[in-house]
């Protein structure tokens, strides 16, 4: 992701998290089934489930038949949470209205986030699930020479949305066992990282992050502390209906999941200085040149529904390459070639393409300094956990996936115009007031062995 937004939202009579599992409302994880497929291309049906992140939920004060709350809005409450640790012992993350809060529903293997929902307590914006192999454990991936499919119907996500599909590297049971102030663990969605190194988060490391604690200037729900949460990130999917990318983030440090304070977590104006590498080498077609691939009423019609093909590709020497198909209406269609003079043998991702892209765009190749294609398949050896999410973005308006970004630049340069979205309609502010039914629809997602999960 790109300036990731500080997606979290909710605006709650109450809100969001702490590290107790809450005592108050049970937590009933959304059914899903995924497929894992063979090399033969047989498949076989799991029955997992999904949990939304702890971020999002109601932060109690945790005493008996009291509904006192930790956090509101964008503040802590200082009687319970004057500093890290007893905030994080006296506040208990609650269990969810999946449906009725956060407009989130799944039917067999299709999940549904929408963006806006009016519920009872207040509205909430956006939301961010993990898919679970066990009630208490995160399904761990390693797509290390496999490919992952998934079917998405973006017909109603408009220009200024995200619903994203991707891998980060989180602790398989949400950091519970390095961090024994956190007792509420993966059954509650704790423990998210990402290579923007999150600030947004609520608790890091088993510790509410309220140090130097700050509302965010636009985002009533959502502040941002001294820490950040870093860790690998592998976007398979950030799109909406008018612009699509895919783009591997690697971390230097190792690429698992850790706290990092200053620098390390860098901001938009330090960038390359961070622990992670957060613009990533992405593929967006629009962006790479073929302006007419995909898009509403395009070769690849986002009017319909979609299956998105990744393949991970792995060599003696680590994971080479990132490709992409489609297939709609019965057909595959291979990713596009870039249209630009020297790029236009390229349609998927390598070390060598990153390279040469960041060059012509004028880009910092801060990939390759973080350990680049090899880095991201070490990530998935350990294992990356996947997420789905509905966002708008309160940094950059989304313009970076679907408009022309960043603004001073001249559109007409190789890398400027990233889709076909105007410059005002991202706005939060705006998304939410135009577009506060829009949704996404992820389904059927089959992974196995390169080409075990669709037929050519
Ligand atoms: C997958 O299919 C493509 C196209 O038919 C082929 O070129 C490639 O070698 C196949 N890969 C594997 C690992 O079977």
């Amino acid at each position: 992701m790109f300036p990731k937004a500080a997606l979290v939202a909710l605006s709650f009579a109450a809100v969001v998290l702490g590290q107790q599992p809450g005592s108050v409302d049970a937590e009933n994880h959304p059914r899903l089934s995924v497929q894992q497929c063979t090399a033969g291309g047989s498949c076989t049906t799991q029955q997992r489930e999904v949990v939304i992140d702890a971020n999002w939920r109601w932060l109690r004060h945790d005493v008996p038949n009291t509904y006192n709350n930790c956090y509101t809005g964008s503040d802590w409450n200082s009687e319970y949470c004057s500093d890290p640790v007893s905030c994080a012992e006296n506040c208990a993350v609650e269990g969810a209205n999946y449906q009725g809060t956060y407009g989130i529903t799944t039917s067999g293997n299709a999940l549904t986030l929408r963006f806006m929902t009016q519920g009872q307590h207040g509205k909430n914006v956006g939301s961010r699930v993990y898919l679970m192999d066990s009630p208490d454990t995160y399904q761990m991936f390693d797509l290390n020479n496999q490919e992952f499919t998934f079917d998405v119907d973006m017909s109603q996500l408009p220009c200024g949305l995200n619903g994203a599909l991707y891998f980060v590297q989180m602790d398989q049971d949400g950091g519970m066992s390095r961090f024994t102030t956190n007792s509420a663990g993966a059954k509650y969605g704790t423990g998210y990282c990402d290579a923007q190194c999150a600030r947004d988060m609520k608790f890091i490391n088993g510790e509410a992050n309220l140090l130097d604690w700050g509302s965010s200037p636009t985002d009533p729900n959502a502040g941002k502390g001294r820490y950040g949460t870093c860790c690998n990130e592998m976007d398979i999917w950030e799109a909406n209906s008018m612009a699509t990318a895919y783009t591997p983030h690697t971390c230097g440090q190792g690429g698992g999941q850790v706290r990092c304070e200053g620098t390390d977590c860098a901001s938009f104006e330090d960038r390359y200085d961070g622990i992670c590498d957060k613009d990533g080498c992405d593929f967006n077609s629009y962006r790479m040149g073929d302006k007419e691939f995909i898009g509403r009423g395009k070769k690849v019609d986002t009017l319909q529904k979609i299956t998105v093909v990744t393949q991970f590709i792995t060599g003696s020497n680590g994971m080479s390459e990132i490709k992409r198909f489609y297939v709609q209406n019965g057909q595959v269609i291979p990713n596009s070639y870039s249209t630009f003079p020297g790029l236009t043998d390229v349609n998927s991702l390598t070390d060598e393409v990153c390279e040469r892209q960041k060059e012509l765009f004028g880009d910092f190749n801060d990939f390759a300094d973080n350990g680049g294609m090899a880095e991201m398949g070490k990530g998935f050896e350990k294992g990356m956990v996947l997420a789905m999410s509905i966002w708008d973005d309160h940094e950059a308006n989304m313009l970076w996936l679907d408009s022309q970004y960043p603004l001073n630049r001249d559109p007409s340069e190789p890398g400027i115009a990233r889709g076909e979205c105007a410059q005002d309609t991202g706005d939060p502010a705006y998304v939410q007031a135009n577009h506060p039914n829009a949704q996404v629809t992820f389904s059927n997602i089959k992974y196995g062995p390169i080409n075990s999960t669709f037929t050519q």
